[in-house]
């Protein structure tokens, strides 16, 4: 069973695996998966997938991986394991960061993963007071974006700024003196509006353009936030978000760079 580059003419056969799975399907992260990262997968020989990962690099310092499935009747059988390898192996960056589930935890571990954090997804109606402190960004603020977000993100990633207004319903800013100050992105998912990637100078900036966003959305809201993030959490979770589950952040390789404090919620748990 060979795993091999797929394109986004498998949508079908890995939203069919996700939902084997109990994952959403959800079709507008896996055509960015496509777009910004690189998809692997091992055909299910009666058809459709019998598991995939995605990989998403970010230069010669980072690469995330995320979207890991096998299929339930291929479990066990090592392909979780196989995928992995080649994802790492075909990055050849620096650091590998991604979070796991309960479920991907052991398996990352062997790997040499380690864990570095933890992370909670989040979901609720948030009861939020637009700020009417940021702006919608234009195709022109995203060089001055990226270099904020390359500075913390510790990584270049403006492939994916770049590929972001097409997908996302909102892009805001916060500008000051100096130029911009923060950005975040939010977008319609399933049955919620998922907020992120969000980076600010400060958690005041945070939560201006995290009240914002979601302002902007007729949808309940869902994003991942670092445990690390107490001021940010304990004001959301007054605001109406409820925890769904945790992950933990795992790092394989060197320590994974930038200013974690400025990083305030991911894109995604599978691109951070
Ligand atoms: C997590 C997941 C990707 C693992 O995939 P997998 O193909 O079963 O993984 P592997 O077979 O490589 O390893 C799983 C276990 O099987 C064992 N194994 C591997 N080959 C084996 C074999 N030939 N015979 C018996 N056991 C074997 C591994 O040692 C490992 O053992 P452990 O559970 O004690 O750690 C899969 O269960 C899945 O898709 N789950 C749902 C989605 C999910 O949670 N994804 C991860 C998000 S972080």
């Amino acid at each position: 069973m060979l795993i091999k580059r797929i394109d986004a003419t498998r949508l079908d056969d890995c939203l069919e695996l996700a939902v084997s799975r109990d994952w959403t399907p959800d079709a507008r992260i896996w055509n960015l998966m496509f777009e910004i990262g690189v998809v692997f997968g091992i055909d299910d020989p009666g058809g459709g997938l019998a598991g995939c990962v995605v990989s998403t690099r970010y230069g010669t310092r980072l690469s995330a991986i995320g979207m890991m499935l096998v299929a339930e009747k291929f479990g066990r059988q090592g392909l979780g394991t196989r995928l992995m390898e080649h994802a790492i192996a075909d990055a050849g960056t620096e650091s590998t960061w991604l979070t796991a589930t309960r479920f991907g935890k052991p398996l990352y571990e062997k790997l040499g993963f380690r864990s570095v954090g933890t992370c909670t997804r989040y979901a609720g109606d948030l009861r939020l007071t637009p700020a009417g402190a940021s702006r919608p960004a234009s195709t022109e603020d995203i060089p001055a974006i990226a270099e904020l977000d390359a500075a913390v993100f510790g990584a270049p990633r403006e492939h994916v700024l770049r590929a972001l207004p097409a997908v996302a319903d909102q892009v805001r800013v916060i500008e000051g003196t100096d130029g911009v100050r923060g950005y975040g992105v939010a977008w319609r998912n399933v049955d919620n509006t998922a907020i992120g990637p969000l980076v600010a100078d400060d958690v005041r900036t945070a939560q201006d353009l995290i009240a914002d966003l979601a302002a902007g959305s007729d949808q309940p809201s869902r994003f991942h936030l670092a445990d690390t993030h107490s001021e940010l959490r304990e004001w959301l979770e007054s605001h109406g978000a409820e925890q769904v589950f945790d992950t933990t952040e795992m790092v394989h390789g060197a320590s994974h760079p930038g200013d974690r404090e400025r990083l305030f919620l991911p894109l995604a748990l599978a691109t951070g």
